[in-house]
């Protein structure tokens, strides 16, 4: 049976990519596809090695159901790159970083979280918050130094996006 590993990166693994990893589990879960894709995440930077989730990411996701409490702060190792078949990072920056530590010959794993957003109607309301408060909704936008309402922008994104991901999925999953 054939499975692929998912590797979500934004910059410290405290807030966007453990969002992106429990989102994402649930969603695989509901569509009885939990066992044939393998999820993680990790951070470029290495200042919450070992630390659980950022209490509001938590929060924020535990009142819409997904538990982030078991996740813990790690780095991406260029050994990432061999290990996992996609790595999917938040913002350009993250990308940026990822290029640093990843092996030329696996470049292309290295894809934007909102590419896979193409349900307009799933990711409406993250991309029309952030356009109201400027940012482009192509990135998922650090959430660590902003209030709670940068939490909820993270989950839309995230679920509008995890969405589109598991039907781009879907194919090689049936093989
Ligand atoms: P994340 O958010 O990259 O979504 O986990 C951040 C967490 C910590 C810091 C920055 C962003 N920091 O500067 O410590």
């Amino acid at each position: 049976m054939k499975t692929v590993a998912i590797c979500f990166v934004c910059l410290g693994n405290i807030c966007r990519s453990p969002t992106a990893e429990g989102v994402m589990r649930h969603l695989l879960a509901e569509a009885r596809l939990a066992d044939r894709v393998i999820v993680d995440s990790a951070g470029t930077g290495d200042w919450h090695i070992g630390e659980a989730p950022d209490e509001r990411a938590q929060c924020a996701a535990k009142n819409r159901g997904y538990d982030l409490s078991i996740f813990r702060g790690r780095q991406i190792t260029a050994a990432d790159f061999e290990s996992f078949d996609l790595i999917i990072a938040m913002d350009d920056k993250n990308v940026a970083a990822l290029r640093q530590v990843c092996p030329p010959a696996q470049r292309d794993k290295i894809r934007l979280l909102m590419e896979f957003a193409t349900d307009a109607a799933a990711s409406d309301a993250g991309g029309a918050a952030q356009r109201a408060s400027g940012f482009d909704s192509r990135e998922v936008v650090d959430p660590y130094f902003g209030g709670g309402e940068g939490f909820e922008i993270v989950l839309d994104q995230c679920e509008a996006a995890c969405r589109g991901l598991i039907a781009a999925l879907r194919p090689q999953l049936t093989l």
